[in-house]
């Protein structure tokens, strides 16, 4: 689900977790959404309401039916959102919940809200295990509700197990990337690495960060994304089914493998065109033993997936240019007989390498002109997904 432009309802409740709902408050403005809070009177025990009054600049509901409050904020607030994330839920508020009582701010919403729910239980492990816990959690799954569940791991307590509160970036991606995946695409990322021995090898200087902000523009719109990464310093989400490679020969058989799922491949990563004939199984002495780096050529992923193309299937290139930009770009498109190339030039000045903006431009079979923009790399992604759909 697209959060940009949604209005999301924060329900914080009392636990020592409640400091970080201050920063998943803020990645969700920062994707986008409008957000305001609703607290129960522990949760503004462990968090003040004025820091999430400031944060979301926006009154915090955390009093019912006091002299000076709106009479129906308990109707008004779930009213105006799109969605209610309650996070993190506290055990009682999980109890209240599932019994539907609404004797403070955050259960009350909860049950006068219609629109999407959310809940992130966080609590002590064994707290977590507790059969009315689990079972209230289940009663909530049976209603429609969406949980996410807590992580593993040293909890406030001292103690290790399950029910720590996810990172905030996790939970926000998890209410991002959900949604029924009715299209895949297959999605090739980073850069290889060709090995010389067993510890030099060629490669280049590609981040993955382009491939990544693809991934996340399609999963962010309902699709299912498989990822096949080489090696690269951009993350991506829990959502993309990843398949590591290493080398372009690796890269190939992955794709390959992949191709019939895929409604959309777009070959993103960085392949080396050629690699070592042989790779030497001991680190080569010195380089009086290696004069001429004897070179064997790479298969070529993109080829090969047009030649197995399925009906229906679209592929998408890219042409990364140093010079004669476009003239280079318009002769790949022709001699792969791709469906869209993008070309860009990283080395331009503009953006590039590792950081968030690159010059780019759009080509297809039917429009072999294009003008060159410098924008962002989520900008090149939503361009991409527009002319596909
Ligand atoms: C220091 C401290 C930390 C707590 N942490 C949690 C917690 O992580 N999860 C939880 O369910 N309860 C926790 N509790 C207990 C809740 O604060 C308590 O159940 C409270 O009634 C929850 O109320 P609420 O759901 O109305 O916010 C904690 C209590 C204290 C004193």
């Amino acid at each position: 689900m697209n959060i940009h432009g949604k209005k999301i309802l924060l329900g914080i409740t009392g636990g020592i977790a409640a400091y970080k709902a201050c920063e998943l408050l803020r990645i969700l403005q920062k994707r986008g959404a409008e957000v305001r809070v609703v607290m129960t009177r522990e949760a503004a025990k462990f968090v003040g309401e004025t820091t999430f009054a400031a944060l979301s600049n926006f009154p915090v509901y955390v009093e019912t039916a006091t002299a000076d409050s709106k009479p129906f904020q308990h109707i008004d607030y779930p009213r105006w959102a799109d969605i209610y994330i309650v996070a993190p839920c506290s055990a009682t508020s999980l109890a209240r919940f599932a019994i539907g009582t609404g004797e403070e701010p955050v259960s009350l919403c909860f049950l006068a809200m219609q629109g999407e729910k959310w809940v992130v239980p966080a609590m002590n492990s064994v707290m977590y295990k507790a059969a009315a816990v689990q079972r209230n959690l289940e009663t909530l799954k049976s209603w429609g509700v969406k949980v996410i569940e807590p992580a593993c791991g040293y909890l406030a307590c001292g103690e290790e197990g399950m029910g720590k509160f996810p990172e905030p970036l996790d939970i926000a991606d998890a209410i991002e990337f959900s949604g029924s995946k009715t299209q895949t695409l297959l999605i090739s990322i980073g850069r290889t690495e060709e090995e010389i021995d067993p510890v030099r090898y060629i490669s280049n200087r590609s981040s993955g960060k382009t491939g990544a902000a693809i991934a996340r523009e399609f999963l962010r719109n309902g699709w299912r994304v498989i990822a096949v990464c080489g090696k690269m310093e951009a993350t991506l989400p829990k959502q993309c089914e990843i398949v590591p490679v290493q080398s372009a020969e690796s890269m190939n058989k992955a794709v390959l493998k992949m191709q019939p799922q895929a409604n959309v491949i777009v070959h993103c990563a960085a392949v080396a065109d050629y690699s070592p004939k042989t790779a030497s199984s001991q680190k080569i002495k010195n380089s009086k033993t290696v004069k001429n780096l004897e070179l064997k050529e790479n298969p070529n992923i993109l080829k090969n997936t047009i030649k197995n193309k399925a009906k229906n299937q679209k592929i998408i290139a890219f042409a990364l240019e140093t010079e004669n930009s476009l003239k280079n770009a318009q002769k790949k498109l022709k001699e792969s007989n791709a469906d869209i190339l993008i070309v860009n030039t990283p080395t331009s000045g503009k953006g590039g390498f590792n950081k968030d903006t690159v010059e780019f431009g759009f080509l297809t079979p039917k429009k072999l002109n294009t003008t060159l923009t410098h924008n962002t790399k989520e900008a090149l992604a939503s361009t991409l997904l527009e002319l596909i759909k």
